[in-house]
């Protein structure tokens, strides 16, 4: 069996974490937890969104956050769902932006407010005009391993609407378990077809850790050559259009992985436990990563 010699981890506590805990956090809090995610290594932080404060006001301050932020080696990067999510990313100087379509009809409205062909037509200009402000995009699909309103999502939905992302000109493909329904079968079966198209370093994997399985997905999509992983410190989140979906895998989780693993990732798994502590206070909550719980 074969395994990336480096992972990249995508660490979107900071997004998508913070946009489903009920306690609000204030700008300072997670501009300190970004810092504190620094100092662990972490090279490439979602540190928040550009969407409507009326559908998730937990993202209101990102304009702030990220006018708070060093202007350090760090990929900081923000969601953008429209070009009004742009313009006040571009005001910002955000380095990187990302545009987040549904495999499923029911997801899109619900998340979005728009059909999957919509927000395909909302995404071209925001990612031709992040383009041309040398700012590159990511493109994020939710829902590839099952829908909360439709149920069951078959591969070809997901390869369809990556080729859609890829043409567009986003770098690289997230592909989201929403809810995290995933399996290690469904997340093969989903990746031996993409990867039928289009090669492993186009594809980046973000698994909710709802059902428990996502670092076993994780462990699927390593052996298939994707060297991208989406996590969030402490296990945080979840997406707020999808009730009951718990948060990402937690990055100690996948990081205990990882090093067990032999696969390099450059971040000290001690100083990220001291930052996963640090918000969990703040937010009142458990630690949601096993790892940082087995270490207390
Ligand atoms: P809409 O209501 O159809 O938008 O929402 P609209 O264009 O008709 O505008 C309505 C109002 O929103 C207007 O204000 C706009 O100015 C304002 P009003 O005139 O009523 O005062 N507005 C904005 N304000 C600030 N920033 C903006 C913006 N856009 C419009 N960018 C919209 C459409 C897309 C805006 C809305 O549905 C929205 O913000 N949705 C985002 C939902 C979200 O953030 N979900 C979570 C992130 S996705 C996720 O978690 C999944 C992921 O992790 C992968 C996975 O796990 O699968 C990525
Ligand atoms: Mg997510």
């Amino acid at each position: 069996m074969s395994y990336p010699s480096t992972v990249k981890i995508v660490e979107v506590g900071p997004r998508d974490g913070l946009q489903n805990e009920k306690v609000a956090v204030d700008v300072a809090t997670k501009v300190a937890l970004i810092k504190q995610l620094v100092n662990a290594g972490l090279s490439y932080i979602e540190a928040g969104s550009f969407v409507s404060p009326k559908w998730v006001p937990q993202m209101a301050g990102s304009d702030q956050v990220f006018l708070k932020l060093p202007a350090d080696a760090t990929t900081y990067a923000a969601l953008t769902p429209n070009m009004q999510g742009l313009q006040r990313a571009l005001e910002c100087e955000v380095k990187e932006v990302a545009v987040f379509a549904a495999a499923s009809e029911k997801f899109s409205q619900k998340n979005i407010n728009c059909t999957i062909d919509e927000s395909l037509e909302r995404f071209a200009p925001v990612v031709s005009a992040a383009h041309e402000s040398g700012v590159a995009v990511r493109g994020y699909i939710s829902c590839v391993l099952g829908c909360p309103y439709e149920g069951s999502v078959t591969p070809d939905q997901v390869a369809e609407l990556t080729d859609k992302l890829l043409a567009m000109g986003c770098y690289e493909v997230s592909l989201g378990d929403t809810i995290g329904v995933g399996t290690p079968g469904s997340t093969q079966r989903l990746l031996e077809r993409l990867l039928q198209q289009f090669p492993a370093d186009k594809l980046a994997v973000h698994m909710h850790d709802t059902y428990g399985q996502a670092l076993s997905n994780i462990l699927i999509a390593l052996q298939h050559g994707i060297a991208v992983i989406d996590s969030s410190v402490a296990g945080l989140g979840g997406c707020p259009y999808a009730s009951g979906a718990s948060g990402n895998v937690a990055t100690e989780d996948l990081v205990y992985m990882l090093d067990g693993l032999g696969i390099k990732h450059g971040v000290d798994l001690q100083a990220l436990i001291a930052a996963g502590n640090m918000i969990c206070a703040k937010l009142n909550r458990e630690n949601g990563a096993k790892v940082a719980r087995a270490f207390q």
